[in-house]
Order: structure tokens, then sequence, then C-alpha cells
């Protein structure tokens, strides 16, 4: 409707009428003349307002629409000008392109501060996770330093605190070295045919004495036979380790902690399930980002650096799949993922 064409019609047809009816009242004028004043009010009128608009109103519009198309290109979905001069409304079409354009760019904007605030806190993060060993470390070694005839068992045990925050920064450098490879994707997971059997019987071999400590048992339920499945045999040990861990470090003492694998159509099932007090509710969607701790003074205690399910995550969805956790308070918790069947 808008278009100039029609608008200059219209506006001069009503133009016409209008002088004709005044011609109408004027007695000297004639069918002739009035059909003469018609004729040209309407054609001269169409031309001239037809110039007008499209010269004054949708050339300006256009040149606008010129300079959008100047600052990014790529950035949104830009109506040919063909098009744009055809379309019902050139004004509407500008004005819904220019909100897309403004939409995309908060967008990114918002990205780019999220990215920001998170660098930042990311920073302020690892320095005050690494000052914790660090200043243990320090404390214990210079008490030494200072007091050199104390007796040698004093001696030694500060020797062993210090090495036990030594070992503390090690395993805290190291899971840092992870978060950051994966972030930068310098992990490649190298999907290989895996048996998960073999595997897991290792990992309980590694964490019997954590668990003989909390005289916790380690149980594998698991269907007969092989497990085979796709997955990257020392990422996916990484995981496993780091939830039995978990759960024995945080589930109950004397405890119970399994390894359930289902089987399904296209992939096996593994869960991790402990029977020790659980995670809070309003916690849990929150365990899995770096450095976050439900409680900082026990896993403090029990030298956790907050960034191992952070990790998992990240090693899972490499897998392409999903770590999702239960837990219910004094119940147990349970954490459980896919891997696709080999
Ligand atoms: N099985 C579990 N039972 C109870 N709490 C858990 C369990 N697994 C993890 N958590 C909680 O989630 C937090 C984050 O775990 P994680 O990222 O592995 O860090 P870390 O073990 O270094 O503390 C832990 O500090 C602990 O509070
Ligand atoms: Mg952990």
């Amino acid at each position: 409707m808008l278009q100039p064409r029609y608008l200059s019609v219209v506006l001069a047809l009503v133009i016409a009428i209008v002088t004709t009816a005044f011609l109408s009242f004027i007695p000297s004028s004639d069918l002739v003349t009035m059909t003469i004043g018609f004729i040209s009010c309407f054609i001269f009128g169409s031309v001239l307002i037809y110039f007008a608009l499209d010269y004054l109103v949708f050339q300006e519009v256009n040149s606008l629409y010129d300079r959008i198309k100047q600052i990014k290109k790529k950035d949104f979905s830009v109506t040919p000008r063909k098009q744009l001069v055809e379309k019902e409304n050139p004004i509407e079409l500008l004005r819904k392109e220019l909100n897309t354009y403004v939409a995309t760019k908060e967008g990114e904007v918002q990205d780019l501060k999220k990215a920001a605030k998170y660098r930042q806190e990311f920073l302020a993060d690892v320095s005050h996770e690494l000052k914790t060993p660090i200043f243990a470390a320090q404390g214990f070694v210079h008490t030494l330093l200072d007091n050199p005839d104390e007796d040698l068992e004093i001696r030694t045990k500060f020797l062993e605190k210090a090495a036990k925050s030594l070992d503390g920064l090690d395993s805290l450098v190291q899971d840092l070295l992870t978060v950051s490879q994966i972030e930068t994707g310098a992990i490649k997971i190298e999907k290989k045919k895996i048996n998960l059997r073999p595997l897991i019987e290792e990992i309980f071999e590694q964490v019997e004495a954590k668990a003989k400590k909390r005289e916790v048992s380690l149980k594998l339920i698991a269907p007969k036979g092989e497990i085979q499945v796709k997955a990257d045999t020392q990422r996916i040990s990484q995981v496993i380790l780091n939830l039995v861990v978990n759960a024995i470090k945080y589930g109950k003492e004397k405890g119970l902690v399994q390894i359930i694998i289902n089987e399904k159509k296209k992939a096996y099932t593994i869960s991790v399930v402990d029977n020790g007090p659980g995670i809070p509710e309003e916690h849990l969607h929150r365990i899995f980002e770096r450095f976050y701790r439900v409680d900082k003074s026990r896993a403090k205690n029990s030298g956790g650096t907050g960034l191992g399910l952070s990790i998992v995550k990240h090693i899972v969805q490499a897998h392409n799949s999903k770590i999702s956790v239960q837990s219910e308070e004094n119940k147990g918790t349970r954490f459980e993922f896919k891997l696709e069947k080999a």
C-alpha cells in the first residue's frame, strides 16, 4: 500500500477530486473545464508527488539502509534494496532490521562482558586457591628455620605438614593445567574401543588405601562379560577416579561406594553411587562449577581442589554425553553418565 507509486496516485486523485469540486462551484466552469482540470490535476499531482516521495523519503531510507549495510554485512540479514522498494513498507522493514541488529550487538556485548567477568573471577579464584597451600608450607618451613633446636619428632611433623601442603599445591596445579588444556582445546579425546571392567578394577586398586582409611567398601555391579565402550581410556579413567574418590571422601565412613553399569540399546550408563550424607539441594546445581565446594572447611581437610567435578563435566561432554547428579540428604549421591557402546 505504501509504495510511492500508489501513494502518489491516491493523493493526486484526492487533490483532483477536491479541485474539481471547487471548480463545480464556479458558475462559468463547464464540463470540459472540469474534466481538463481533473485530468491535469491528477497527472501533474501524481507525477510530482511520486518524485517528491521517491526522492525525498525513500531515497533517504535507502541511503540509511546502505549505511547500515556498510556497518556490517555479515551481522544480520539485509533485505536487498530492490525488495526493499517493492515491499510494503520500507520504514517498517528498516526498523525491523535495525532491531535485529541492535539485539545481535547487545548479545555480543553481553557475551564479552560475561567472558571478561569470568576471567577476572577465575584469576581471583586461582590466586586465592594457590595462596592457601603456599602460605601453609611457607609457615611450616619458616618455623623450622626459626627453631633449629626443636627435637627431631616435631621437626619431622612440620616437614610432613609442609610436604602435604605442597602435594596439595601440586594436585591443584595439575587440575588447573587440565582445565586450561580443556578450555584451549588442547585435550583431544581419542575414542577407542575399551573394556570398562579392567579399567574400573584398576581404579579400585588405586583408591584401595583411601577406602581402607575410611573403611569404605567398593563394589562393581555390571553385566557379565566385557563392557565395551567407545571412549578415551585415560580421560574416562580420570572421570571415574574423580567420582569414586569423591564418593569415598564425601560419603559415609564405613559406607559403601558402588559403580553400577547398566546396558542400554546403544550405550552403557555408568553410575557412581554412595550412601553418604548427600549434597543439599541448594548446592546441587553448582557443584560442577570450578572451585565450588559444598563445605569449604571439610574440603580443605581432605585436600580437594574443587576442580574435580568441573573436569569430569568437561570430559564427559567431550564424549558427547552428559553427567547428571541425584542426591538425597542422608541417603547418598548418584552421579551418572552414558558411554556409547563399541
Ligand atoms: N559423592 C559426594 N557426596 C557428597 N558431596 C560431594 C560428592 N561429590 C562431590 N561432592 C561435593 O562437591 C564438591 C565439588 O567436588 P569436586 O569438584 O570433586 O571438588 P573437590 O573434590 O576437590 O572438593 C565437593 O567439595 C563436595 O562438597
Ligand atoms: Mg573431587
